[in-house]
């Protein structure tokens, strides 16, 4: 069964949506197989992001990904990389369709970084790669 790593980053669990967030998944039909709430590493987030390494917005996204505890959960079913991608909305909140978790409520707070609340594996490989790192 396919597996996605999901996390609620610190602005989500900052303004109480944690619970919102994973109803969401929840009612769509996914499975939570794994849920913890924790406070990353640096160490983490680089391995986590290391893609994003060199780039304009990583040291803010580090930076902001350290600035709170997160959720860290694991969800199971048929395409869930896929459907939960769909579920979050596209990675600008400002423009991400409304009835998307980032479309419903997220905005521009006018960081460096976007806050757009939630995190999703982009693939197989990628999936399990990041649960290694959140799961270890
Ligand atoms: P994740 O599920 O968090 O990985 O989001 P994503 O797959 O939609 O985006 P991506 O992996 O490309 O980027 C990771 C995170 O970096 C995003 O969620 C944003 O917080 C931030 N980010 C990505 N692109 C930009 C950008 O062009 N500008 C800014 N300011 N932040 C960005
Ligand atoms: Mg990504």
């Amino acid at each position: 069964i396919e597996r996605t790593l999901v996390l609620v980053k610190p602005d989500g669990v900052a303004r109480n949506l944690s619970g919102e967030v994973l109803a969401r998944i929840e009612a769509k039909g996914y499975t939570l197989a794994e849920l913890k709430k924790v406070n990353a590493t640096r160490e983490q987030l680089e391995a986590h992001y290391a893609e994003h390494a060199g780039k304009p917005f990583y040291e803010p996204l580090v930076e902001f990904m350290l600035s709170g505890p997160v959720v860290a959960a694991i969800f199971e079913g048929h395409r869930v990389i896929e459907g939960f991608r769909s579920l979050a909305g596209t990675t600008d909140p400002t423009t991400a369709a409304p009835g998307t978790i980032r479309g419903d409520f997220g905005r521009d707070w006018g960081a460096k970084v976007q806050q757009n609340l939630v995190h999703g594996s982009d693939s197989v490989e990628s999936a399990e790669r990041e649960i290694g790192i959140w799961f270890a």
